[in-house]
């Protein structure tokens, strides 16, 4: 690390601090390379509260939860997008379309939003009605994005290849050119709440008939997948389908859940 270089000091002791902090907050398990992606996130909040030390910034989140929330926003990573890995969603339409029961879907990690809108996106269509009886549940660790997820205003571009987005969203006009937002009655299915997966209970009461957990377990460690991964498929009813990210693979778990296409997962 080039500590001249920088405007903040930040050494080698710092990022290992960061990498067990957010480790033990959220699962998050930063690779020893990820020195610089680190200070780049965190920079501009020890610019923000005026520091010149890391450490000092380090100190001060012990104490502070308020900026603790901030830290964590500042360290996950967020991609995603509109019909991400689009075959999940034929999946779940094929799974509605079969017969089975689809009134409680649990979206995990649902960063900006773009995964649960795509859910309910979905439902929608297949109903051919907004008046649906399905509730979405929209979770996430980071505040920011549960945010943004909830105002549901988008740039343009994000719903480009939404083919039906005029029944979905409002175009910006005037000082809200160039985004689109959500439709109220899209929104209305969606409940947003803050869950760390890490916590040891998670207020989702009842047995869910679908669970999205996409591209989140990447960043946890194996043995911490299998846990999560077993206390999921607790929440999720028996012939329940379990939906994972593209690299998360869980042939081992034949005896919990078998395979029905790619990633996807029905509860034995
Ligand atoms: C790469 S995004 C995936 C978004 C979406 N599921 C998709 O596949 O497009 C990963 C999300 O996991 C969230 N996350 C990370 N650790 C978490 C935890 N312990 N509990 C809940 N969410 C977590 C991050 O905040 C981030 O929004």
């Amino acid at each position: 690390m080039p500590p001249l270089e920088r405007e903040f000091q930040y050494t080698q002791e710092d990022f290992q601090r960061v990498r067990l902090l957010l480790k033990s907050l959220s699962g998050i398990n930063l690779v020893e390379t990820k020195d610089s992606m680190v200070y780049s996130r965190i920079a501009s909040r020890v610019r923000y509260l005026k520091m010149t030390k890391v450490s000092d910034y380090l100190a001060f989140i012990e104490r502070d939860e308020e900026e603790l929330q901030h830290f964590v926003n500042a360290l996950t990573t967020n991609l995603t997008s509109f019909f991400r890995e689009c075959h999940h969603f034929e999946q779940l339409e094929k799974f509605v379309q079969s017969g089975e029961k689809v009134n409680r879907i649990w979206s995990a990690a649902s960063s900006t939003g773009e995964e649960p809108y795509s859910i309910a996106m979905s439902l929608v269509r297949l109903w051919d009605k907004f008046d649906i009886p399905v509730q979405v549940v929209a979770s996430d660790i980071n505040s920011h994005v549960l945010q943004t997820a909830s105002t549901g205003e988008y740039e343009l571009e994000s719903v480009k290849s939404i083919t039906d987005k005029k029944r979905f969203f409002f175009k910006g006009k005037g000082k809200c050119e160039g985004l689109a937002r959500v439709k109220p009655e899209l929104r209305n299915l969606i409940e947003f709440r803050q869950i760390n997966l890490l916590n040891a209970t998670w207020p989702i009461e009842e047995k869910q008939d679908v669970i999205f957990c996409r591209n989140v377990m990447i960043y946890f460690e194996k043995e911490q997948q299998e846990a999560l991964l077993v206390r999921l498929l607790s929440k999720l009813r028996k012939g329940g389908m379990y939906i994972a990210g593209h690299s998360e693979n869980f042939s081992q778990f034949a005896h919990l859940m078998s395979p029905v296409g790619r990633t996807t997962y029905i509860k034995n």
